[in-house]
C-alpha cells in the first residue's frame, strides 16, 4: 500500500493525506479550491465566504465548484445558544450536500444533526478534539473520525502535544488526523510516521498567494518565531493562537475578573463566547483584510517556525506529497 494511501484518503476520496483547515477569516473559495485541485482537501469556512469575502455561501460554494470538481470538505461550527445561527447552518449544509460535499468537519458542540444530515447522503464527519471525553462523546454521536487539535494549533488550541493526543484517542477505532504545529514536509512526514491518517494545516496555508488576506498577515507569519506565538483568552473566551503585536500587548492575555466568571457559569457561558465571538469576528476580519499597523490581531499557530516563505497552494501539497512518497523509495 502506498504510503499516500490512508483510512482519511479513502473516507474524504482525495489523493493527498492534507488537509488545508477552515479558517474563519482566511479561508476564501480561491484557496480552498486551489487546495482541492492539487490533490488534498481544501475545507469551506461557510462563515469566512459570507462575513469576509464579499460573497453569499451560494456564490462562495459556486466560485469553488467553477475552479475544481475535485473533493471538498465543509466546517460546521455547531453552536446552539442562536436559533438564527443554527437554521443558516442546517440549510448551508443542505446547500452543501447538493453541491456534492461529502466530508464534512464539525467543532465545538453536538455534531449528531449533522450525522444524520451527513449520513443520510453517503457523507463522513470528522469531528475537532482537544481530549478524549469530547472524542468518546462525539463518537457516541455518531462522528466518523477525529481531528485532534494539539497545544501548537492556530486558532483554537489543545493542550496536549501530537503524540499524547494520538496515544489517547489511537484505541477509539476511528482514523485520527493530527492538527498543529504543522509548518514543514519534515513535521508532516513525522506526524504520519506516527499512525496519524492525515494533517490538518491551518497557518502554512495563510502564507500562500491564493490567500486573500493582507500582505502585512501574510509577512507576520513568514518572519515570526515560534516564541512569537502566544495563546490569548481575550477573543472567543477559550484559548486562541495569536502572533504577538502591539495590540495584543496591550489587549493582554487574559479575559477580565468578571468575563471569566461570566465563562466559567454553565448559565452564562454561551453567552458570554457569543458577545466574544461577535466582538473578534469584526476585528480579525479588519485586521485580516485591511492590515491595521498597530490594531493588528493575526491567529498562528507554532508552525511559524517552519514557514519561511509564500508559496502558491499547489506547490506545499506537491512538496507535502513528495516528500512522504519520497520515505517508500
Ligand atoms: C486563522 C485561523 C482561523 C481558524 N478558524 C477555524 C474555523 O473557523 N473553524 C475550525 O474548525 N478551525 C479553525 N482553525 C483551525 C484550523 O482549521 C487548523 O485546525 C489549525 O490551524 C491547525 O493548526 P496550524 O495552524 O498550526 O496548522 C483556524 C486556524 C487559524 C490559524
Amino acid at each position: 500500500m502506498s504510503a499516500l494511501e490512508t483510512d482519511f484518503t479513502r473516507d474524504a476520496g482525495v489523493e493527498v493525506p492534507l488537509i488545508c483547515g477552515a479558517m474563519y477569516p482566511c479561508s476564501n473559495p480561491e484557496l480552498v479550491a486551489a487546495v482541492s485541485e492539487a490533490g488534498a482537501l481544501g475545507v469551506i469556512q461557510p462563515l469566512s465566504f459570507a462575513y469576509v469575502h464579499g460573497k453569499s455561501f451560494a456564490e462562495g460554494l459556486k466560485r469553488v465548484r467553477d475552479l475544481t470538481s475535485k473533493p471538498v470538505g465543509f466546517n460546521a461550527i455547531v453552536e446552539k445558544s442562536v436559533k438564527a445561527y443554527e437554521d443558516r447552518m442546517r440549510r448551508w449544509i443542505d446547500e452543501a450536500l447538493e453541491a456534492d460535499v461529502r466530508f464534512f468537519v464539525t467543532a465545538l458542540g453536538n455534531p449528531r444533526w449533522v450525522c444524520e444530515a451527513v449520513h443520510s447522503a453517503g457523507g463522513v464527519v470528522y469531528h475537532d478534539v482537544t481530549e478524549k471525553k469530547w472524542a468518546e462523546k462525539a463518537l457516541a454521536e455518531g462522528v466518523d473520525g477525529l481531528i485532534c487539535v494539539n497545544r501548537r494549533a492556530g486558532g483554537h488550541a489543545g493542550a496536549l502535544q501530537p503524540k499524547e493526543l494520538f496515544e489517547d484517542m489511537s484505541g477509539l477505532g476511528v482514523p485520527l488526523v493530527c492538527a498543529g504545529g504543522i509548518g514543514s514536509e519534515e513535521e508532516y512526514v513525522e506526524a504520519l510516521k506516527m499512525g496519524y491518517s492525515a494533517c490538518q494545516l491551518g497557518t502554512r496555508f495563510i502564507a500562500t498567494d491564493e490567500c486573500a488576506v493582507h500582505e502585512t498577515y501574510r509577512s507576520a507569519i513568514v518572519d515570526a518565531e515560534e516564541e512569537d506565538i502566544v495563546l490569548t483568552h481575550r477573543l472567543s473566551g477559550v484559548p486562541c493562537s495569536v502572533i504577538r503585536t502591539p495590540m495584543i500587548d496591550r489587549l493582554g492575555t487574559e479575559a477580565g475578573p468578571v468575563a471569566r466568571w461570566l465563562l466559567k457559569n454553565r448559565k452564562t457561558r454561551h453567552w458570554m463566547r457569543t458577545l466574544y465571538t461577535l466582538k473578534s469576528i469584526r476585528g480579525l476580519k479588519r485586521s485580516s483584510r485591511e492590515g491595521l499597523g498597530n490594531k493588528d490581531v493575526y491567529q498562528a499557530g507554532k508552525s511559524v517556525a517552519g514557514i519561511h516563505e509564500v508559496l502558491p497552494a499547489a506547490q506545499i501539497v506537491r512538496s507535502f506529497r513528495d516528500a512522504l512518497t519520497a520515505k517508500e523509495s
